[in-house]
């Protein structure tokens, strides 16, 4: 029964990875994959993780199920997190959250909870958006429909169009929001423009799906969950997925949440019992682990506060690699204006080359990046940076 199956394409970032491992270029970048590195290249455990993890092991007595739904406690600690204690507290029983297998595992419950609510539903994505939204999304049978979000040449925001596209949006469908830190262009929402899409979301009575990778890597873990906030005091109904793989570094860890806010809290406890129901129809339960570690440092103050600070060490190491790679790449004389890059937020931007460029960048220079063009700016660094922007106005220049 397997023998028509054909080879699908490899996934065109996480193929870069083995590429450039492989690749013996002694000045090679890699700029391809989502995760942060440090100034030697690293991607390393955070301190309060290993901390929680030397008192998980220490104090766990049991290895028992934990049930589809995951355990109360991180759940609640992460609501808190995103939403803040005063919101939280206010939604009171109108919000269920639920543990899950990272965001992408939150998306795609998400996405089969979305499909029983609605088999008809059109979820819109952001154009461009996370080259994984789509699939995850679509695997649940949702229809798809795309707005315009980003200006690929003047590196801002499409907002009239955004919201124009927008306002075909009606009840019964949805949109897909990044909470902070955009992936893959790096432009955010402002507060004004968060609460022009409240608006929309208010007189049009579609629902709002926000999804947060990168809480605490652009401006702060308070500012980045500002309009996940503004929109869930206000709106009916919100689906927020928060990834816990970015900013507590847990990437292979699988750890995330789904929470969902309902009219009532009669809908929210029918919303909980078909989320259960999923989860334990697709893996049953979510790896512990993570959660675990999550949860011990939500819930001790010191803990606590070592995190905060390595979380807040690793957004100025991001924010003030993007002041460099614009200074540096305006001062090589690219012929062109690299200052949105200091402007936009979080691990990614768009070098602004062309699918070709890109490819002469990986195969010729060994700079490692996606095909549209992204960076992970994280992988950029001291011992790098001038390679990087040497390379690219020599590029740049040569084919302009
Ligand atoms: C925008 C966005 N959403 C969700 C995720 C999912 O992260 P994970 O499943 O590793 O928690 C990522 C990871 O790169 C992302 O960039």
């Amino acid at each position: 029964m397997f023998d028509e199956l054909q080879p699908l394409p490899p996934d065109p970032i996480l193929a870069l990875t083995p590429a450039y491992r492989a690749d013996p270029n002694p000045d090679k970048i890699d700029l391809g994959a989502g995760v942060y590195k440090d100034e030697h290249g690293k991607t390393p455990v955070m301190a309060a993780v290993k901390q929680a993890e030397r008192t998980l092991l220490a104090k766990q007595d049991s290895k028992a199920y934990v049930g589809p739904a995951g355990a109360t406690g991180f759940n609640e600690a992460l609501a808190e997190l995103a939403f803040g204690a005063d919101l939280a507290g206010a939604l009171g029983s109108r919000r269920t959250s639920l543990q899950t297998p990272g965001g992408c595992g939150g998306l795609r419950l998400a996405a089969e909870f979305l499909a029983r609510a609605n088999a008809g539903a059109t979820v819109w994505v952001s154009d461009p958006s996370w080259p994984n939204h789509v699939p995850l999304l679509c695997a649940a049978g949702l229809g798809i429909a795309h707005y315009p979000y980003y200006d690929f040449d003047s590196h801002s925001l499409r907002f009239d169009a955004m919201i124009d596209s927008l306002g075909k949006a009606a009840s019964g469908d949805v949109v897909l929001l990044h909470g902070c830190c955009h992936n893959p262009c790096g432009a955010d929402l402002d507060r004004e423009q968060w609460l022009a899409l409240r608006e929309l979301a208010l007189a049009n009575g579609f629902t709002v799906l926000i999804d947060m990778a990168y809480q605490g890597l652009g401006d702060g873990i308070e500012r980045d969950a500002a309009g996940v906030r503004l929109l869930a005091e206000a709106l009916p109904e919100l689906l927020l997925v928060s990834s816990c793989s970015k900013n507590f570094g847990l990437y292979r860890e699988r750890t995330g949440a789904l929470s969902v806010i309902c009219r009532s809290a009669t809908v929210a406890k029918a919303a909980a019992s078909q989320l259960a129901a999923i989860a334990r129809a697709s893996y049953s339960m979510p790896p512990d682990h993570g959660a675990a570690v999550v949860q011990t440092i939500l819930e001790n103050s010191d803990l606590r506060a070592s995190w905060e600070a390595e979380l807040a060490a690793m957004r100025e190491r991001i924010n003030g690699l993007r002041g460099a790679l614009a200074e540096r790449l305006a001062a090589a004389g690219t012929g062109r204006d690299f200052s949105f890059i200091e402007r936009e937020k979080g691990m990614f931007s768009f070098l602004g080359v062309s699918p070709e460029q890109a490819e002469a960048l990986v195969n010729q220079y060994g700079i490692y990046l996606v095909k549209s063009g992204r960076i992970n700016v994280a992988g950029v660094n001291e011992a790098n940076i001038g390679y990087l922007t040497r390379s690219l106005a020599v590029l740049l220049r040569t084919s302009p």
